[in-house]
């Protein structure tokens, strides 16, 4: 088995050094009842290949808090050969932001199309389950410094609604 014991190098990490690429065929099994591929099937894809972004970025276990903004342009039809891209694309103090992308392409014609897209939350945690404090983030391009900035203002959003929500629950002695 893999050993999971975070490695504790704080130093900063680019984001194209998170990156993973996740590529399958989507079969019978994955079909929903009018013969696409279920939404389910290619969540758990994306759950996977964000994890595993979050993982290489903060060197060790992390735990999916949060998946919002996760859209579904096009269908995914059985036979087609699914790609899953991830990457880290901001960091708070334990938590990191992952963009994932998925593309669907018909081996038959090759047609291509992007099929999804999500933004994922995951806390790494040490090895008592609490959460531990990730690397910086460096980005290196105009793009990343682009997805850094934007995932920033998604932060905002996802605490505010938190921050939001508890009040109300404390207002009504919840
Ligand atoms: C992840 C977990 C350990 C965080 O616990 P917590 O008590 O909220 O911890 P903290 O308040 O210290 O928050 C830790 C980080 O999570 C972030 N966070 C917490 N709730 C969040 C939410 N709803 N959305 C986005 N980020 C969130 C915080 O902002 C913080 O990030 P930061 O350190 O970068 O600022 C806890 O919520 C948990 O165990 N959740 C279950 C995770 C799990 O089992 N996932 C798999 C589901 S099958």
């Amino acid at each position: 088995m893999t050993d999971a014991s975070p490695q504790s190098d704080p130093a900063p990490r680019p984001p194209s050094a998170s990156e993973v690429e996740l590529v399958q065929l989507m079969e019978l099994p994955d079909a929903n009842l009018l013969g696409n591929v279920h939404g389910g099937s290619v969540m758990r894809l994306v759950d996977t290949a964000g994890g595993l972004a979050a993982i290489k970025h903060s060197g060790g276990a992390v735990v999916t808090v949060a998946m919002d903004e996760m859209s579904f342009m096009e269908p995914v039809r059985v036979g087609d050969v699914v790609t899953v891209k991830a990457r880290v694309n901001d960091v708070g103090t334990t938590s990191m932001e992952v963009g994932v992308r998925v593309e669907a392409e018909n081996p038959v014609t090759g047609a291509c199309v992007h099929s999804s897209s999500a933004y994922l939350v995951y806390v790494a945690l040490d090895g008592k389950g609490s959460p531990r404090p990730v690397p910086p983030l460096e980005p290196q391009t105009p793009d990343e410094r682009r997805r850094q900035a934007e995932a920033k203002l998604r932060r905002q959003a996802r605490l505010a609604r938190k921050r939001a929500i508890q009040a109300a629950r404390a207002a009504k002695g919840e």
